[in-house]
């Protein structure tokens, strides 16, 4: 945005010669007036530039990420001029701007589920990057850092992303049971959120290939078909992400795409002197110390740490599954990934995966 017209500025100028300084519609008119002291105003000519980065940030979940965010003017001001800053966030999943965090000079505030977590870094002079803690699933999208000083608002947008893994989640009751809460619940059940369309674009660019869709974060439908074939969309069809576009949450029911990302906490399979149902096998991991595994959980250890155990186990879905990170005979496919041997009845006897937070 370009700076105010003459004739405004003007009309502030003469406001401020009654009033006290203070704020109206957020600006601060007062500041109209900074200047080096000698009563010279630097509207004329000097232009706010705010810079982030162009490349998305990656990061992990509980990790700390800093979003550079700068600004300078130009010409250079002898002294700065007070601004406030405001970081705002469009989710990944779609929606409207969110505000994470405003500040001014030394002093923020911030918003809702970014409380605790975020700050200003402010090493040098237009250092308004924001360092962020403790990164959850659901933090992904762009971030707006938004410089106003009385005269200029101008603002740049980074891209935060989280490095993971992609599953798709059908329940125990079968194919195509999820309105999109259903399937939203059911990913953060798994320990994960439901998958964004970066990140389901990412999967399928590491070969990701799954011919049932399911819901993504921003309510469409789809699913990755790496090799085309007759019953997943022709064998006509490039291979890609196919959509169904936007659904209806409640009345349309699909299986899910969730993500996990990395874990504070282990994967194992326990080892146990024999086969366990899946009442046994809960208990069996709380008398270790731990918890049974979440789907997501198997699936991020599997990924992130290279786990792989070629012996079947239970997870807390009443799912049954084992990774396999360098592929075997007798170990199922030829590709590394998580096998499913989907939902047994609840008394066969299988091993288990405990998942142990540290
Ligand atoms: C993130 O930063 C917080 C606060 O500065 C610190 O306590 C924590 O150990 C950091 N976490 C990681 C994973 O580095
Ligand atoms: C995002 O994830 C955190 C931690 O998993 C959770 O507490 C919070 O409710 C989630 N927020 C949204 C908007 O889903
Ligand atoms: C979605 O499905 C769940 C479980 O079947 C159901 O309890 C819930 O009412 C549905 N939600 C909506 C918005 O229809
Ligand atoms: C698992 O076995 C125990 C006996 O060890 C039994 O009490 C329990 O009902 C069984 N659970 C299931 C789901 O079959």
């Amino acid at each position: 945005m370009s700076a105010c017209p003459p004739m405004l500025l003007l009309l502030q100028l003469l406001c401020l010669c009654q009033a006290a300084p203070g704020y109206s519609n957020g600006f601060f008119y007062h500041d109209v007036l900074n200047g080096n002291g000698n009563g010279e105003i630097y509207f004329n000519g000097v232009r706010l530039h705010v810079e982030t980065t162009e490349a998305p940030i990656f990061a992990v979940r509980g990790s700390n990420v800093t979003l550079p965010c700068h600004y300078q003017y130009e010409p250079q001001l002898t002294s700065l001029r007070r601004t406030r800053v405001k970081w705002s966030w469009l989710p990944a999943g779609g929606g409207h701007e969110i505000d994470v965090l405003v500040a001014i000079g030394h002093r923020h505030r911030s918003f809702a589920g970014f409380k605790g977590r975020v700050k200003l870094q402010q090493n040098s002079p237009g250092d308004v990057s924001l360092l962020f803690t403790d990164l959850s699933l659901n933090d992904t999208g762009r971030y707006r850092c938004e410089v106003i000083d009385g005269l200029e608002d101008e603002s740049a947008t980074v891209d935060l992303e989280l490095r993971g893994v992609v599953f798709p989640y059908q329940p125990s009751e079968g194919r195509y049971r999820l309105n999109f809460s259903a399937a939203r619940r059911a990913c953060e059940e798994q320990d994960s959120a439901l998958a964004t369309f970066e990140q389901i674009f990412a999967a399928w660019e590491e070969g990701l290939d799954w011919c049932n869709a399911g819901w993504l974060a921003d309510g469409t439908v789809q699913y990755p078909i790496a090799t085309p074939r007759e019953p997943c969309g022709g064998q006509g069809v490039a291979p890609g992400v196919r959509t169904y576009g936007p659904r209806h949450r409640r009345l349309h029911l699909y299986d899910a795409f969730c993500f996990s990302s990395s874990l504070r906490g282990t994967v194992y399979f326990l080892q146990h002197p024999h086969k366990l149902n899946f009442t046994e096998a809960t208990q069996a991991c709380e008398e270790d110390g731990s918890q049974i595994a979440r789907v997501g959980q198997i699936y991020a250890a599997w990924r992130f740490t290279g786990l792989d155990h070629c012996e079947a186990g239970w997870l807390a879905d009443g799912s049954v599954r084992y990774p396999i990170a360098t592929p075997r005979p007798n170990c199922g496919s030829q590709e590394p990934g998580v096998r499913s041997f989907g939902f047994p009845t609840k008394n066969h006897k299988h091993g288990v995966y405990c998942f142990r937070t540290p």
